[in-house]
């Protein structure tokens, strides 16, 4: 293409041209602007290291007109790519360009798959992708509880639940590596990761709620306060998520997963949260059944597109 453009890592210097292109996107009215894994929210917050490694602008006369990042996953295998190019620069080829550099430097990470996840109604990431070779793997359903509709029961609990303790996070570590070993997608977590989350404002250890039997933890619900008040508006009240939600395996089929779910939901009701969000698989039939048992409903879904690295 005769387009002028150039391909570079980013730098924080670029934070507010990058956030610029976010909200221009938005702007332009474009919906589903980008893929639900955006990097921009956690740009500023995580280590700086990656971004600038990981992180791949588009540039034509200093003004930054795309990206695409690289989430490095590589304990499974795979990195998982997001990628934005601003409205009035599409169909010119960028984003052909832009995965093309991001594919690249997995291959020399060591990636043996990309992943990447878009919305159900996104029709143009879908003819993107499959035009790049990338085929649909798997559902995920997006689900949402608004407490005005549902009566929550209380929790009497066998097991002691309680609030995270900051210095416990190897044992949340541990407790969420176990829970998730066998989940698609999953990346066991080092505690530098989760200890890094957990002192993030939104993701605080107030707002993990561990159950406990006798000394072990066995389950938690770690909950999540959205502070994006715009977003708020949109969904008709404070919102909240359940982050993550696990049961050591030993310990599933005795309710402890029910109990700490409404043990979150109670905490999050009471900080004064009206909605709450929660990400599920569609292939985990448990899951499933428990969030909808308590009176979530799907509002969309996503798609995760898949190809293999060679
Ligand atoms: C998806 C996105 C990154 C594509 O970037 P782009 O630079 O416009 O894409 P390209 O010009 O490289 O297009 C490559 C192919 O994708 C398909 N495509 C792109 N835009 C399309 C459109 N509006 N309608 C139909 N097909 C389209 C075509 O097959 C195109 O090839 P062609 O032009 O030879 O027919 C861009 O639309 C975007 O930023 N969307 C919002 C963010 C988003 O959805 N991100 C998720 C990406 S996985």
């Amino acid at each position: 293409m005769s387009y002028p453009y150039v391909i570079r890592n980013y730098c924080p210097k670029d934070l507010d041209d990058l956030v610029n292109l976010v909200n221009e996107a938005k702007r332009l009215k474009d919906e589903h602007y980008i893929s639900p894994q955006t990097p921009i929210e956690s740009l500023g917050r995580l280590q700086d290291y990656y971004f600038e490694k990981d992180l791949f602008l588009a540039e034509i006369a200093s003004n930054i007109i795309g990206y695409v990042n690289v989430t490095r996953e590589l304990n499974i295998g795979r990195v998982v790519l997001s990628c934005l190019v601003h409205p009035r620069n599409r169909r010119k080829g960028l984003g052909t360009k832009l995965f093309g550099h991001a594919m690249h430097h997995a291959k020399q990470l060591g990636a043996k798959v990309a992943h990447t996840n878009i919305y159900q109604d996104n029709v143009v990431a879908k003819r993107f992708l499959s035009k790049l070779g990338f085929k649909f793997v798997r559902l995920y359903l997006e689900l949402r509880l608004n407490f005005a509709n549902v009566h929550l029961p209380d929790t009497d609990q066998p097991f002691l639940c309680r609030h995270l303790k900051p210095g416990e996070e190897d044992r949340l570590t541990k407790l969420q590596n176990r829970s998730f070993a066998d989940t698609w997608g999953y990346n066991p977590n080092t505690v530098e990761e989760i200890s890094y989350r957990t002192s993030l404002p939104d993701y605080s250890p107030r707002n993990i709620i561990l159950a406990y039997e006798g000394d072990r933890p066995v389950g938690y619900c770690w909950t999540q306060a959205d502070l994006d008040e715009k977003q708020a508006n949109a969904v008709g009240g404070k919102k909240g998520r359940v982050y993550m939600l696990g049961v050591d395996p030993d310990c599933r089929g005795r309710g402890m997963g029910k109990m700490v779910l409404l043990a979150g939901l109670h905490h999050l009701k009471s900080k004064g949260f009206q909605i709450v969000e929660a990400t599920v698989d569609s292939e985990n039939k448990t899951a499933n059944s428990l969030y909808r048992s308590i009176g979530f409903k799907e509002w969309t879904t996503s798609l995760w597109y898949e190809k293999t690295i060679d």
